[in-house]
């Protein structure tokens, strides 16, 4: 199989940038790869998306949440990601099984043993080989996020956006012990840097595992 990198990171980190560069890159180097996104990916998916990003849902119960998220990754994986990468595309994916880990249990308190089992129902096994950390003091990654959806005019898909910034900085935190857990797979960029030097650190770090991940292939 080729390689599944994902992408995560608290709001506004930089993740949708750096994913659709890195993907340009690896297209001029002509490299089969499909550039994706969770919660999404695929039409059904993408309903689900619909109603877990919209702002007018904050009534939304946690465990409704975690299953939606479940949903549409089953339905992610199975139509567009193994297919994918069963073709030996290299698959970059923005957002993944970490973020229901940071999201739903550090930041909605939910237990951690049920989110592993349903990310495991729901990955049926598609496990990322490398993982990008995009890390990033909160207020920063926020600002950013906030400027986007006004020079956007979109806020259609803000719903986690307006939650506190002690979510946010529980969110953060679960990433990074995330990685501290999980050192070999998950990399951490420094994302409060320039584009240019993110997109350098973000380089480094694929380039020294991409040319090892394909030969094996
Ligand atoms: N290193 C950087 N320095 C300054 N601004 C940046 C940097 N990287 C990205 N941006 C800008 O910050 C905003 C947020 O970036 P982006 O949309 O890539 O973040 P994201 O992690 O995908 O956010 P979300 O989780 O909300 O989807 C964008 O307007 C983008 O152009
Ligand atoms: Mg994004």
């Amino acid at each position: 199989m080729a390689p599944f990198i994902t992408f995560e990171g608290i709001e506004g980190s930089g993740k949708t940038t750096q994913i659709r560069l890195f993907a340009e890159r690896l297209k001029r180097q002509n490299r089969q790869v499909l550039q994706t996104r969770e919660p999404g990916g695929c039409p059904i998916a993408d309903q689900i998306r619909g109603i877990l990003l919209h702002p007018e849902n904050a009534a939304m119960d946690s465990r409704t949440e975690l299953l939606l998220y479940a949903a549409a990754r089953a339905q992610h994986i199975e139509q567009i990601v193994r297919p994918a990468l069963q073709q030996g595309k290299v698959v970059l994916c923005d957002r993944y099984t970490d973020a229901t880990m940071a999201y739903q249990g550090d930041g909605r308190g939910l237990d951690r043993k049920l989110i592993q089992q349903l990310n495991h129902l729901a990955s049926g096994g598609c496990t990322p080989k490398l993982t990008l950390l995009f890390d990033l003091p909160i207020e920063i990654g926020l600002g950013r996020a906030r400027q986007r959806e006004a020079e956007l005019q979109d806020s259609s898909e803000g719903r986690f956006e307006r939650e506190q910034l002690d979510f946010h900085q529980r969110i953060r935190d679960g990433y990074l012990t995330l990685a501290r857990n999980d050192s070999d797979r998950i990399k951490i960029v420094d994302a409060s840097r320039s584009l240019d030097d993110v997109t350098l650190q973000v380089a480094d770090i694929l380039d020294s595992f991409l040319p090892a991940a394909i030969g094996s292939l």
